[in-house]
C-alpha cells in the first residue's frame, strides 16, 4: 500500500532476504547450514520470539563488510520506498556483530553510506536507532553506548530487543540515564511477550518516548489509560505478532480496540524478511483481516510522522 507512511519499527538486519543472505555468504566465504533459498524459507517458521532470534542471530554470519551493510540497507530503502514508506527510524543490534568481531565503526559506516543518501537515492529520511540486546548484561550495553561514542552524530536514540521476558527494563536503567544525557532519544521493546508491568518499567525507569509493541498493554485498563492520557505512541507489527504467536490470527489482532480505545498506533514490519511483508504489506493484510476504513489507515499513516523523530509542523498536528 502505497499511503506515505514512516516505518518506526524496523530491524534492519531483519531485512535479510534470503536471496541476499546467500549472495553475501558467497562474497564472504561463509557457509550456511541450508542447502538454498527454498530450504532456507522452510525454516521460517515460528513457534515464539526465541525460535525466531536463533535464525535472527545465525544468518547475521553472512554481514561482514561496510558493503555488506551498505547492500542490506540499500535492498531494504528500496522496498520500503516501494510501499509508500518516507522516513524510516531503522534499528540496528551492534552487540550481535561485535560479537562476531565485526567493529561498530563497520556496521555504523556501511548502514551509513546507504542511509546518508537515501533521501536522493529513495526519496526516504533515515535515523538510526541502536538497540541493545536485553538478554545480555547491563555491563555490556554500557561497553556498547562507549563504542558508539565517535558515531553519535549518526544515531539519534537507543532501543532495547531480543529476548523480553526474564530481562525487564530495570535491568538498563544505568545505561539509559547514560544515553538521555547524552542527547539521545529512548524507546524499548515492552509488552510483546512479556507482561503490561515491563511496559510501565519502560516508561517510569527507563523514561521512553514509544513503546515497540506494547501489545499487552490491552491486560491493564489502567495502562491503557495511562497511555491514552499520555499519548504514548505504540509501534505495533501485526504480521510479527501472527509469525510469532503473539496473536492467533490476524483477525484477532487487538488494533482495531486498541485504536477505538483512543491508543496512538502505528503499523510497523519489524522484520519483513522474517514475517511475510514490508510497512505497505501489514497496512494492506490489517486493512484486509480486520476490515479497518480508509480514515483508520490514514489515522495510522498520520500517528507515524506524529510519532516520529522528525521535527513536525503544526499543519501536520493540526491535520
Ligand atoms: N522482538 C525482540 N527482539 C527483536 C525483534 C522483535 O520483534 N526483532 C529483532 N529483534
Ligand atoms: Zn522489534
Amino acid at each position: 500500500m502505497s499511503l506515505p507512511k514512516a516505518e518506526l519499527h524496523l530491524h534492519i538486519e531483519g531485512t535479510l532476504e534470503p536471496e541476499l543472505a546467500f549472495e553475501l555468504a558467497a562474497r564472504n566465504g561463509v557457509e550456511l547450514p541450508y542447502a538454498d533459498t527454498d530450504s532456507l524459507r522452510t525454516a521460517y517458521q515460528f513457534e515464539d520470539l526465541q525460535s525466531f532470534l536463533n535464525l535472527y542471530y545465525e544468518l547475521m554470519a553472512v554481514l561482514r563488510t561496510e558493503r555488506d551493510f551498505e547492500d542490506l540497507a540499500n535492498a531494504y530503502l528500496a522496498r520500503a520506498a516501494a510501499q509508500g514508506v518516507r522516513h524510516a527510524e531503522i534499528f540496528f543490534d551492534p552487540q550481535a556483530h561485535l560479537a562476531r568481531g565485526v567493529e561498530m565503526g563497520t556496521v555504523v559506516e556501511g548502514l551509513w553510506r546507504a542511509l546518508g543518501s537515501s533521501a536522493r537515492n529513495h526519496g526516504v529520511s533515515t535515523q538510526l536507532i541502536m538497540c541493545f540486546l536485553r538478554d545480555e548484561s547491563a555491563e555490556s550495553a554500557l561497553e556498547t553506548l562507549d563504542a558508539a561514542k565517535p558515531y553519535l552524530d549518526r544515531i539519534v536514540g537507543v532501543g532495547l530487543d531480543s529476548a523480553e521476558v526474564g530481562h525487564p527494563p530495570v535491568k538498563f536503567r544505568e545505561v539509559y540515564e547514560a544515553a538521555a544525557a547524552l542527547g539521545l532519544r529512548r524507546v524499548a521493546h515492552a509488552g510483546e511477550e512479556g507482561p503490561p508491568e515491563y511496559i510501565v518499567e519502560a516508561l517510569d525507569v527507563l523514561g521512553v518516548e514509544r513503546i515497540d509493541h506494547g501489545l499487552r498493554c490491552v491486560e491493564s485498563p489502567e495502562l491503557v489509560a495511562r497511555l491514552v492520557r499520555d499519548r504514548v505512541p505504540l509501534t505495533l507489527c501485526p504480521l510479527s505478532n501472527v509469525r510469532l504467536r503473539t496473536v492467533d490470527v490476524l483477525g484477532d489482532h487487538p488494533l482495531p480496540a486498541m485504536l477505538d480505545a483512543g491508543l496512538m498506533c502505528t503499523v510497523n514490519s519489524d522484520d519483513p524478511a522474517y514475517f511475510g511483508g514490508y510497512a505497505g504489506d501489514n497496512f494492506e493484510a490489517v486493512q484486509q483481516a480486520l476490515g479497518l476504513s480508509e480514515e483508520r489507515l490514514r489515522e495510522l499513516a498520520r500517528n507515524s510522522f506524529l510519532a516520529s523523530f522528525l521535527e513536525h509542523d503544526e499543519e501536520l498536528r493540526a491535520r
